[in-house]
């Protein structure tokens, strides 16, 4: 028996965070088993290494020791959280996974995304979520509901340009794979986004049912 694997993917601001403890919710009303995670972190290690990546340092981080720490803690969380979530048949819904890489050290940073896949069949082997939500907003309205949260993180500390190119990378990779990517207005009032989500929400129960 295998899971389901979720991802949840968007910039920051986008309401990942509010969204993903309904589609919690919505399914465990459902008598189905959900493990709710998130990247990078969702173990005690790769929290750590989130604490590292995310704090503001003196030091410059390199692209390639932002990209190495962002496939460690994800090589941290499959092995302790993920495969064996999903080897006991659970829905795991995770806040951010590979895609994120894509879009932000891939196309924010502008490293050369072969050099991400290298990685990511090296860490993951032949796992892929079976399906993405993308919350997708304006840059503008990500950013100011990002300050609005107050302290900003080494991310959020980017300006316009890294965010729309972020933004940009998101859509492609949705549009490279249709099967896989939902599309979420984020720029909704929340109820409408929720209820954009219970379509989806009916997806995954009959898939998880399947
Ligand atoms: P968040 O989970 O609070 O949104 O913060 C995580 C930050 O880390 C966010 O700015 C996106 C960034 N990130 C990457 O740059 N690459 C990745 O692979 C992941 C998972 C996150």
């Amino acid at each position: 028996m295998r899971g389901l694997f979720i991802t949840l993917e968007g910039p920051e601001g986008a309401g990942k965070t509010t969204n993903r403890a309904y589609l919690a919710e919505q399914l465990q009303a459902q008598g189905l088993e959900v493990m709710l995670t998130r990247e990078p972190g969702g173990t005690p290690l790769a929290e750590q290494i989130r604490e590292i990546l995310l704090a503001p340092h003196d030091e410059p981080m390199s692209v390639d020791t932002e990209l190495l720490l962002m496939f460690a803690a994800r090589a941290q969380h499959l092995a302790q959280v993920i495969k064996p979530a999903l080897a006991e048949g659970k829905i795991v819904i995770c806040d951010r996974f590979t895609d994120a890489t894509y879009a932000y050290q891939g196309g924010g940073r502008g490293l050369d995304c072969s050099r991400i896949a290298v990685l990511e069949q090296f860490v993951q082997g032949d796992l892929r979520p079976d399906l993405t939500l993308l919350f997708d907003l304006p840059v503008a309205d990500g950013m100011a509901r990002a300050v609005a949260r107050g302290k900003l993180d080494r991310f959020e500390l980017e300006q316009h340009n890294f965010f729309e190119a972020v933004r940009q990378s998101y859509l492609q990779r949705a549009q490279d794979a249709p099967e896989r990517f939902r599309l979420v207005n984020a720029q909704q009032t929340l109820p409408e986004v929720q209820k954009s989500l219970d379509v989806h929400l009916v997806e995954i129960m009959s898939r998880a049912r399947g």
